[in-house]
């Protein structure tokens, strides 16, 4: 028997399928439509039911993307005519998501709508990575940010989040990396380190350590693209190579005292 209409909006996380919630996992398991991005890892459509139609509604290879106002419209119609629809987005819908337009789109028709937040990838990346956005004392705050603004300009936010002492994460802005960069070394912040990963917590995943200075560089030699992750801030000088290589100096630093001293 066909389910009553009703809408699920599901963060999928990161991109690891294991680091979906339970909650997201049921919703799935009960779904009649799935509508699923691109950043949506396709190992979570295994857990649909048989029946259940998977429709691909992120950009496609021939760079044809369905509207905003297409993929709600697909939302409601789907819902009355088949029943359970789960709107499938990578990380958390609420975050560079767009899930509250469709949300509330959804809700003016009057039918039933369910959110299920998921991991962001603006938190679980650099975590996955062993840097906090947040570390008592060295820094009290961090910034989300994305470098592309609807109207696909740089964001004027990324200069006053450079003025701060917070943690810079950027999302959407490998390929302005040396436009970010420039914005935060007028302000002071040359030698400040910096970490970019790409597919974070993917076997694909790729990071990159680097300073304001030198980051720009290093992305296009190493090759590095979307999706990827900006974090600028002291606390990237907690991630283990750097913790490491700075324990080496002081080690380096007390042996030669030592010799000094016998
Ligand atoms: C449209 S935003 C959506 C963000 C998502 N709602 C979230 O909470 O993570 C897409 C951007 O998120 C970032 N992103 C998402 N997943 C990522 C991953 N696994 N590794 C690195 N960056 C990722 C990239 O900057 C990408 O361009």
């Amino acid at each position: 028997m066909k389910q009553q209409a009703k809408i699920t909006l599901v963060g999928a996380g990161p991109g690891d399928p294991e680091l979906l919630t339970i909650k997201g996992l049921r919703a799935i398991q009960s779904a009649d439509v799935i509508l699923y991005d691109a950043l949506v890892n396709r190992e979570l459509l295994k857990e649909a039911p048989s029946h259940a139609l998977k429709i691909y509604v992120g950009k496609r290879a021939d760079n044809h993307r369905y509207s905003q106002d297409e993929i709600n419209l697909m939302l409601v119609q789907y819902a009355f005519s088949n029943g359970h629809v789960v709107r499938l987005k990578g990380g958390d819908s609420f975050v560079f998501g767009r899930g509250h337009e469709e949300i509330t789109y959804a809700d003016a028709f009057g039918i039933e709508t369910v959110i299920v937040p998921g991991i962001s990838s603006c938190i679980s990346v650099p975590e996955l990575q062993r840097v906090p956005v947040t570390r008592r004392g060295v820094n009290e705050s961090f910034w989300v940010l994305t470098a592309t603004t609807k109207n696909g300009c740089l964001s004027k936010d990324l200069r006053i989040a450079a003025q701060s002492n917070a943690t810079a994460v950027i999302l959407m802005g490998i390929r302005k990396i040396a436009q970010i960069a420039e914005i935060f070394a007028r302000q002071g912040k040359g030698n400040t380190p910096v970490l970019v990963v790409q597919n974070g917590s993917l076997p694909s995943e790729r990071k990159l350590l680097g300073t304001v200075n030198d980051i720009a560089k290093k992305v296009v030699n190493e090759g590095i693209g979307a999706p990827g992750i900006i974090i600028i801030g002291e606390v990237v000088a907690l991630h283990p190579e750097l913790a490491v290589a700075e324990a080496n100096r002081s080690t380096k630093y007390d042996l030669r005292s030592t010799t000094n001293v016998t």
